[in-house]
């Protein structure tokens, strides 16, 4: 059974693989911005609490759970007891939504790099258009969409077909680090920068006032849904790469590790593009438009000339690593569902084959965010109208069903991921008791689960609170 799903090679290449998955468009893109408009500092602090109380239980319940049962999200919950297998269930129809339009947005990080590489040979990378119009065009484009998203889900396939240890261990251990010195590179030369001082401010300084005009309950909850997203938590993804881990790995000091590595990469993913936004006039405090039209404008305006598009490809390169090494993660779920329940039926399973299908399945449910041209619908010349129109809404639009993304966005990062999570910590805290959790991390010879005490108290009462906070104000605000 053991040899048939795979295992880590070693605690290093679970340690990148872990990691990887974290790391993501949720580290480069969302954090920054969402740090600068909910307090800065103020909320980096509630940040890092939540990663402590929160953070830290999750990932050790998760990585406990997947290690112990040996299966991926639905074995393990069914192996809990059958009346449970729904959360699994949920957990991979999260990564199956989420992988959908993460793919999309992969490819688009793709493209730009493309762009850039181009540039750097002297040739027009992006039809000679400005930031804004060229953003427009390419979004609105079937075709150019569709071939990026494709080639962006056929990468996944290839390193998720190539097993734990021989493909996403093996691509993590090259990718990681590669993305880390790549970072350092580009804060460094952007620090140097006259005028990046007004971007670390934007970040950093604590504006505990923002309590008061964003309201103390919207700031935590961006702040713990930011948290979940970053961590890869609530859907299984660290049960299904737990469900690898021999028992010689040492979960106490991992599930401290990958938060934390998770959280300085994001604070410096910010250090890389907040600072460069200030230093060359661009409005950082634009939100989402931030990673494609805001940073495009950056490097080709801005920086200019041949080490504007050397830089603005190192950075998309360093962001199409941090895609992709989460994308397998949430790929390997869907995968590893599959896989298992071939060995319940005594089969031999194809990972090859299972993988294929399961993404291509994925592929075509991800089309429809790669077709409205990210909200702009038919109306806005794209190919496809946005869900409200498609459904026939037209009064008060919610966020739900203003884009295809945001609408695959608010089932499973808005609802299941934070259901899952909750529900987890209820099984753990009040079902199981956590003593199954010390006592599988002991298993490991010589360790011991250092923080029981405050893990217990977490399990039982703090991740439940802020979860349930979390899933009712995520509903509300995605259903307006
Ligand atoms: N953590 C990744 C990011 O920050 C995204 C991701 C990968 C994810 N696997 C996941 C999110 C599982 C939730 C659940 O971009």
């Amino acid at each position: 059974m053991e040899n048939k799903r795979g295992q880590w090679g070693s605690s290093f290449g679970f340690l990148m693989a872990a990691v990887g998955s974290a790391v993501g468009l949720g580290n480069i893109w969302g954090f920054p911005y969402k740090m600068g408009a909910n307090g800065g500092g103020a909320f980096l602090l509630i940040y890092l609490i939540l990663v402590v109380v929160v953070g830290f239980a999750t990932m050790l319940g998760e990585l406990a759970l997947g290690r112990k049962y040996g299966r991926g999200a639905v074995g393990t919950y069914a192996a809990i007891g059958k009346k449970w297998t729904w959360v699994g269930y949920m957990g991979v129809a999260s990564g199956f939504f989420i992988l959908a339009f993460y793919s999309v947005l992969g490819g688009m990080v793709l493209r730009y790099m493309v762009g850039f590489i181009a540039e750097m040979f002297g040739m027009t990378g992006f039809g000679g258009l400005g930031s804004g119009e060229f953003f427009g065009g390419f979004t609105t484009n079937a075709g150019s969409m569709l071939i990026y998203y494709a080639i962006f889900m056929v990468l996944n396939i290839i390193i998720v077909s190539g097993g734990i240890e021989g493909g996403i261990e093996k691509f993590s251990k090259i990718a990681m680090p590669a993305l880390a010195a790549i970072l350092v590179v580009i804060i460094v030369y952007v620090a140097v920068q006259p005028g990046a001082g007004a971007g670390y401010a934007f970040m950093f300084v604590p504006k505990f006032e923002a309590f008061a005009t964003n309201g103390f309950f919207n700031i935590l909850r961006t702040a713990a849904g930011q948290m979940f997203f970053s961590l890869s938590l609530g859907m299984g993804c660290m049960i299904t790469y737990g469900s690898y881990l021999g028992k010689e790995q040492n979960l106490d000091t991992n599930m401290v590790i990958i938060p934390v590595a998770d959280t300085c990469i994001a604070i410096m993913a910010g250090m890389a593009v907040m600072p460069a936004c200030a230093a060359f006039g661009m409005d950082y405090g634009r939100g989402p438009g931030l990673l494609f039209v805001t940073l495009h404008e950056v490097f080709s305006t801005g920086m200019g000339g041949f080490i504007g598009s050397l830089m603005g490809f190192l950075f998309y390169f360093l962001v199409l690593i941090a895609a992709v090494t989460s994308s397998i993660s949430l790929l390997e779920v869907c995968t590893a569902y599959l896989i298992d329940k071939k060995i319940e039926k005594g089969e031999e399973p194809d990972r090859k084959k299972l993988t294929l299908i399961i993404a291509s399945i994925i592929f075509v449910v991800g089309i429809p965010v790669a077709l409205d041209g990210l909200g702009a619908g038919r109306a806005g010349g794209a190919a496809l109208d946005i869900p409200a129109t498609f459904l026939g809404i037209t009064e008060n639009i919610p966020m739900a069903v203003d884009c295809w993304l945001d609408l695959y966005d608010c089932l499973a990062e808005g609802i299941m991921m934070p259901l899952g999570a909750l529900m987890m910590s209820i099984l753990i805290g009040w079902v199981l008791g956590t003593k199954v959790i010390k006592d599988e991390v002991e298993e490991t010879a010589g360790v011991k689960l250092t923080m029981y005490k405050f893990m217990e108290i977490c399990f039982k009462f703090i991740v439940p609170v802020i979860m349930a906070i979390v899933l009712i104000s995520q509903i509300m605000d995605f259903f307006g």
